[in-house]
């Protein structure tokens, strides 16, 4: 956990990106920070006290005359309280008055009087990034020691495409770990190793508008292309169509069916890990229509199975060119331990980490995640916890292995 112990004080200005600093504080949580949110008035249009407060499980900071808690805590101690204040989402008018040095409400007035480091991240429309007196303000604050992550380039909010999108939660937690330890930034565990992570399900088509597609979120291939990237590895995510978006940082290649996934990841050969998450269809159908099937006309369709290659089973038994090290997922309803091992050696991977998804546990598209690491040692039972915490510690042994 990267900030354990660490206080942040986060200042939620009012932009449409409010939305994301309700994940970050999780995120950071996640890496073991404690959050104290202030909101400020405008922000409290985008995102409510009581999710923030709820989130952050303490009491949200939003009025200056409030702070008659002044009694408790004071604007100057709560400043001063935190290991950085972050900005998250930081508004061009916000960061104009803190170039000018206003101080005319409780988040401006907390920036000022702070003698702790702040980091930005803003979020606003194109233009008003690109206006002279947003950059002439930005250049300000960068002399005065403030740092700033993001804002990156897509389309935005109110329809218009360029700078301005706040920097994703993932990335605002990496720069503030970076923060703290500034030693460490371009020297992961992993750096110049290229590891290729599948995730997701597969969508196999049945006509043009109908597929066959299983349960993955694609939660725990996107921990860990994030846990991996944030050792400094050279990521190539290949994921099938999941619920939970890729993390930033990382080569995306997007599939949806199995054939379609095992031609990206030949492509994608040669890499140093390769790390096999999909929830990958064993079957498709064998010839699906190119045109929609029809009820009427076409009667009770009876559907003809293929076998999908097994990618995991091909790379790790490719011969020349294979990864040094290939790790495949093992998604089991009994048995784990028995079924997972005989995987294994059925396979020819490395690592199996293996997974109990019988509806019960609750891990099929759940947050958490009860694992088995079945190498050639043996098995090794890991508590339940967060698929974060699975990703950070797998991330950690694959860097272990490859350093013996
Ligand atoms: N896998 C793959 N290609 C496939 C099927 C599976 O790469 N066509 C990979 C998965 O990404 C995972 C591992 O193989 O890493 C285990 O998949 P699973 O479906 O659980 O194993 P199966 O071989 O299908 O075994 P069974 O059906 O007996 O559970």
């Amino acid at each position: 956990m990267a900030l354990a112990g660490k206080h942040i004080l986060l200042i939620i200005g009012g932009g449409i990106a409010a939305y994301k600093s309700l994940e970050l504080i999780r995120r950071l949580q996640d890496q073991g920070a404690s959050v104290s949110p202030v909101l400020t008035r405008a922000g409290e249009e985008f995102v409510t006290p009581l999710s923030v407060s709820a989130l952050a499980g303490r009491a949200v900071h939003r009025d200056l005359f409030d702070l008659t808690s002044e009694a408790e805590m004071g604007h100057i101690q709560l400043s001063r309280s935190a290991d950085l204040v972050v900005v998250a989402p930081a508004t061009a008018d916000l960061m104009a008055k803190m170039a000018q040095g206003l101080a005319n409400d409780l988040a401006s007035t907390l920036l000022l009087a702070t003698d702790t480091r702040v980091l930005v991240a803003p979020a606003m429309n194109v233009r008003m990034w690109e206006h002279a007196a947003t950059q002439r303000n930005i250049e300000r604050l960068r002399g005065d020691g403030i740092e700033f992550v993001g804002p990156n380039e897509g389309n935005m909010a109110c329809g218009e495409f360029g700078p301005g999108r706040m920097a994703e939660p993932d990335e605002i937690v990496v720069a503030i770990a970076a923060h703290f330890n500034p030693e460490r930034v371009g020297k992961g565990a992993l750096t110049g190793r290229r590891i290729l992570v599948t995730s997701g399900p597969t969508h196999e088509p049945i006509d043009p508008v109908r597929y066959i597609a299983n349960r993955s979120s694609g939660a725990q291939g996107s921990a860990l292309a994030r846990a991996l990237r944030d050792q400094g590895a050279d990521v190539v995510f290949i994921t099938g169509p999941a619920e939970v978006r890729p993390p930033e940082g990382v080569e995306v290649v997007a599939v949806e069916s199995a054939l379609e996934m095992e031609a990206a990841v030949q492509a994608a050969l040669p890499v140093d890990v390769g790390v096999f998450a999909a929830a990958v269809a064993d079957w498709r159908v064998a010839s699906a229509s190119d045109r929609k099937l029809k009820k009427s006309k076409d009667g009770l369709p009876v559907l003809e199975f293929a076998e999908n290659p097994d990618i995991l089973k091909a790379v790790s038994q490719m011969g020349a060119g294979r990864p040094p090290l290939v790790v495949g997922f093992a998604a089991e309803t009994n048995d784990v331990v028995e079924n997972a091992t005989a995987k294994r050696l059925r396979k020819g991977c490395d690592w199996i980490v293996a997974n109990d998804v019988s509806p019960a546990t609750g891990i099929m598209g759940g947050r958490e995640n009860a694992v088995v690491l079945i190498s050639e040692q043996g098995a090794e039972a890991w508590p339940r916890m967060g698929k974060d915490e699975v990703a950070v510690r797998l991330t950690q042994r694959i860097a272990e292995a490859l350093e013996a």
